[in-house]
């Protein structure tokens, strides 16, 4: 009786300590790509065509150089767009996803844009982002409304420190913070998850004993 009891704890304590090493592992698992130090830079890009092969049209409409914001595994990047009134959509990959960039300033009367967006935790900077455009010329003759695919395409050795962002945000640290927590809650629920299918395992197999017992 004792020796199922302490196989059973062994169990137990093997199943616990796979789940603690899975939760440590964590960190290092959802480990970003970020190969800069914390700070605030300077770094060239151009925008590249769909096949990422050639500097499309659109890179004229892109001022040089953005910056880069790195902090912890978090990177934004900002960077100002000129004729901004045609600009009407612009998306990047985040989470699976392609969700539109933060507008931080707008300059109406010079037609200019300010935007910032956050480059995944797993993204190699040295491979290009893809970003998805939705461009409207008003004052052509012909109508222009297009989607377009492109690729930004940031030069990692390109980069120097600069005192400031190109627009200070408060809330990109609160953003950083705020995935932090998601991270956390992510964790705890990872936990309770794997206490809950122990107990059940523990439960089944109590059961299983109980039966096999009454029936000898
Ligand atoms: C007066 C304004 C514009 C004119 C007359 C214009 C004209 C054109 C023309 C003729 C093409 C086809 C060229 C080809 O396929 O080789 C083209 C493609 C393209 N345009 Fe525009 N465009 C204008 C504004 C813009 C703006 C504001 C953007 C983005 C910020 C943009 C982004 C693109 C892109 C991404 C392509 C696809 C080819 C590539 O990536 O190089 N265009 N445009």
């Amino acid at each position: 009786m004792w020796k199922k009891k302490y196989s059973l704890s062994i169990h137990f304590l093997r199943i616990l300590s796979i789940f603690f090493l899975i939760l440590c592992c964590y960190p290092s698992l959802s480990s970003a790509q970020n190969k800069v130090e914390d700070g605030i830079y300077d770094i060239e890009y151009e925008v590249l065509t769909a096949e990422a092969t050639d500097v499309s049209i659109a890179n004229d409409y892109f001022d040089k150089p953005a910056t880069l914001i790195v902090d912890g595994e978090k990177r934004w990047i900002q960077l100002p767009i000129n004729h901004a009134g045609w600009v009407v959509g612009l998306k990047t990959p985040l989470n699976g996803d392609f969700v539109e960039v933060e507008t931080l300033e707008e300059d109406e009367e010079a037609d200019k844009r300010i935007i910032q967006f956050l480059v995944e935790e797993e993204h190699d900077l040295e491979e290009p982002i893809e970003i998805n455009m939705h461009i409207i010329v008003d004052v052509l003759e012909e109508d222009y409304d297009h989607h377009y695919t492109t690729f930004f395409d940031f030069d990692e050795e390109s980069i120097s420190e600069r005192d400031e962002p190109l627009v200070e945000v408060a809330d990109a640290e609160e953003k950083g913070d705020e995935s932090q927590n998601r991270n956390i809650y992510l964790l705890i629920s990872i936990f309770v998850g794997c206490i809950i299918v122990i107990l059940v395992i523990l439960l089944i197999n109590r059961k299983r004993n109980k039966k096999d017992k009454s029936e000898r």
